[in-house]
């Protein structure tokens, strides 16, 4: 009977001030989802003690089962809770906590397998925006949290973002801004701490972790004999993908889209002397932080304005580079 007016009841959308935040904090430790905001992109949290919970996540997002999330915490207390970290984490955190990087270490058996889709291990971040850690003090909760996305569509920086993908299927959004880094974060998994392996790069780099711990770090996929899920969205191929067919070039240059066809969308890192309509740049001086920020809603709003392809730019050199093409690459791939 009410089934209506549930499909289609939005969700409500809450500034940071106290009395949200305690309201907030009391509907995760009801079960309830919240949106929340993160310096890498938004989140979908729920409590990571209440496997349903945790289940409602996937749900509202159309996400398999067999994807883990990311459970986040404010405290190391926290962290030893849920898995047992090596020396590796916790150099890795007094580096790079609160921040935009996730270890995945063996979990304790209080983390429910919906969780970690079954995994012996758990994937774990304390995110460094003030707001979100607000609500994870106030809630003392663990808050399990994927990106806050349809499953597959490109990653939410603003609570707008949030609203539009999930605002029919979630009740609360808690609007901390625009997030500052706008991609997702690092991932190393740290299980086995003498070969650390960055699942997913990220704003902290490679470079970056191989200095903190004094050893290679590996990159890329693992190996269907590590134990590692195949089926995991930040691993797939395709993925953080806009609906527009997405075409990619190590430079774009002015002979490419000079005169070229207007249906057809240019996106180039850095503003060119002469824009056209349908030419875009990430940021006017090309800067590789400004443009991992602008890239996501960036590919959002290309993909809403009907143009029949993007071409794309990849980023010069390594570091943060790395996880731009990354995400370009998952977007540009087919299937
Ligand atoms: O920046 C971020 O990481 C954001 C914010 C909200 O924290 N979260 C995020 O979550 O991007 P999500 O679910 O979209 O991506 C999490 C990735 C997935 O690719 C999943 O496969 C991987 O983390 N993951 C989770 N647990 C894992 C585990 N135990 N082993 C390997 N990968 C794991
Ligand atoms: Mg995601």
């Amino acid at each position: 009977m009410t089934t209506k007016s549930q499909t289609n009841r939005q969700a409500r959308t809450y500034k940071g001030t106290p009395a949200n935040i305690a309201r907030l904090s009391k509907a995760l430790a009801r079960g309830e989802l919240v949106a929340v905001p993160t310096e890498t992109v938004y989140g979908l949290a729920a409590n990571a003690l209440d496997p349903k919970a945790c289940r409602a996540i996937f749900k509202a997002k159309g996400r398999p089962t067999a994807d883990p999330l990311i459970v986040h915490i404010h405290a190391w207390s926290q962290l030893e809770a849920l898995a047992e970290p090596n020396e590796a984490a916790r150099k890795l955190a007094k580096a790079f906590w609160p921040g935009p990087l996730t270890m995945v270490l063996p979990k304790r058996a209080i983390v429910d397998d919906i969780v970690t889709s079954g995994l012996p291990s758990v994937a774990i971040r304390m995110a460094g925006h003030a707001l979100f850690r607000r609500l994870l003090k106030a809630s003392g909760l663990p808050l399990a949290a994927p990106s806050a996305n349809l499953f597959g569509y490109v990653s939410p920086t603003t609570a707008t973002h949030v609203k539009a993908g999930l605002g029919a299927r979630i009740p609360h959004i808690l609007d901390g801004g625009a997030c500052r880094i706008g991609l997702e974060s690092t991932i190393v998994d740290l299980r086995e701490p003498s070969a650390p392996r960055v699942l997913r790069p990220g704003a902290i780099t490679r470079e970056q972790i191989a200095e903190v711990l004094g050893v290679e770090v590996l990159a890329g996929r693992p190996k269907a004999r590590e134990g590692l899920p195949q089926v995991a969205p930040g691993l797939l191929k395709r993925h953080y993908s806009p609906h527009t067919p997405v075409v990619l070039k190590e430079q774009i240059l002015e002979s490419d889209w000079r005169g070229s066809d207007r249906t057809e969308a240019w996106l180039l890192l850095t503003k060119p002397a002469k824009p056209a309509p349908n030419v875009f740049w990430l940021d006017a001086r090309g800067d590789l932080r400004a443009a991992a920020r602008a890239l996501f809603g960036m590919l959002r709003s290309l993909d809403s304005a009907g143009y029949r392809r993007i071409h794309a730019e990849l980023a010069p050199g390594s570091g943060l580079s790395e996880a731009i093409n990354d995400r370009l690459r998952r977007a540009a791939a087919k299937g």
